[in-house]
């Protein structure tokens, strides 16, 4: 499979005529905060059981970031943990894109301030918002500007600190999150395709379905506002559920037709880790066994647009994947949002 001359896939790119250069993930890296909040801690603060936790979620338990560490902080030290494994120095950075639906605050964005915490001098940087999908975005807006040797390395961060949308009053969404970030250094590799097939979708007819009404422009952060409890998730999660399997096994089946991939090739498939009843039912419908899966929700629970980042570098660092492996990356999230990626590790 690592051999340049028998590639068991065809690169679309080449097909569409345009190769561009490569644009690979050549490290990755996460951070999760200290604090864990366990299934038992959250049966003393809601009407929940552990037990109801883990047979409709999957999820044990969630990591939660101090009152004062921030989603720059958590960003900033997957961050540097991603430029360290690929011995890249942060001053070498010429982007910085930050997937995140929690930012630090309305501006600077998220992305600013971690460049000014990693001593990323030379980078631009701005930030993305596509709720879970928003790393597999902005992985694909980091390729666009590798592939059109605009920068030579770009570091994309998946960064949440969601817990503080979280109504810790409301059963049905509090047991569901957690926090933390992953990221990944982008550069051309002369060995490696890298990003083979990346595609995105959105469908903003179902936005009401997950969101938090206010503290944008529609409902500005009021007295009644925050006495509503507008600030935090709404979801309706059957609604989210039955398009999550839908959409990520539509956009993982794309990306594998456009590289003529079955999907016994890939070594590992990635998916979002929001449920593990979704992730089943999407590697079901796929035809992927279960060791092909990856799965870490039932130690870190939903977070977000850090969810595949983390999952991703926790898989690197385990040795699930090695160089030449194909991998599938999958996302669902609000908007609503999906993206799907194969990369040639
Ligand atoms: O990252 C973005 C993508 N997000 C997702 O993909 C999340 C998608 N949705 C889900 O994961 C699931 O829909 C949930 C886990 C959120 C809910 O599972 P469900 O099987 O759809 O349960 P439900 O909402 O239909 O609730 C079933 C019952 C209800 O009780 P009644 O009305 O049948 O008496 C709920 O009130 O379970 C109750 N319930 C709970 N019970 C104990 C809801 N949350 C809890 C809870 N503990 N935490």
């Amino acid at each position: 499979m690592n051999s340049s001359h028998r590639r068991p896939f065809t690169n679309p790119r080449a097909r569409h005529g345009f190769l561009g250069r490569s644009c690979s993930i050549v490290s990755v890296g996460a951070y999760v905060p200290d604090k864990i909040l366990t299934n038992a801690d959250l049966e003393r603060m809601v009407d929940t059981s552990d037990e109801w936790i883990i047979t409709r979620t999957g999820i044990r338990e969630r990591h939660v970031a101090a009152p004062n560490e921030t989603t720059s902080d958590l960003a900033a030290k997957a961050a540097l943990r991603a430029l360290e494994n690929g011995g890249v120095r942060p001053d070498e950075v010429d982007l910085i894109i930050v997937a995140t639906v929690t930012p630090d605050m309305p501006f600077p964005s998220t992305a600013c301030l971690v460049q000014q915490k990693i001593g990323a001098t030379r980078a631009a940087a701005f930030d993305i918002e596509a709720a879970c999908s928003g790393f597999i975005y902005a992985l694909e807006i980091g390729q666009q500007f590798i592939q059109s040797r605009t920068y030579d390395t770009v570091l994309v961060v998946g960064a949440e600190k969601l817990t503080t949308l979280v109504d810790w009053s409301d059963r049905n969404t509090c047991v569901l999150f957690g926090d933390g970030a992953g990221a990944a250094v982008l550069q051309s590799r002369a060995d490696s395709h890298g990003l083979l097939a990346t595609y995105m979708g959105a469908d903003g007819s179902k936005g009401s379905v997950l969101c938090v009404p206010a503290g944008g422009s529609a409902i500005p952060a009021s007295a009644a506002s925050v006495q509503q409890r507008q600030h935090f998730i709404r979801m309706d999660g059957k609604e989210t559920f039955k398009n999550a399997v839908q959409s990520m096994h539509a956009a993982a089946t794309e990306v594998l037709r456009q590289c003529g991939l079955d999907i016994k090739q890939i070594k590992c498939v990635i998916p979002h880790q929001a449920n593990r009843r979704i992730i089943d039912a999407v590697g079901e419908r796929l035809g992927a066994t279960p060791d092909q899966v990856y799965v870490n929700l039932d130690r870190f629970g939903n977070t977000s647009a850090a969810s595949v980042a983390i999952a991703l570098a926790e898989a690197v660092e385990r040795g699930r994947i090695q160089r030449g492996d194909l991998i599938l990356l999958m996302v669902f999230g609000a908007g609503f949002t999906w993206a799907a990626a194969v990369v040639e590790w």
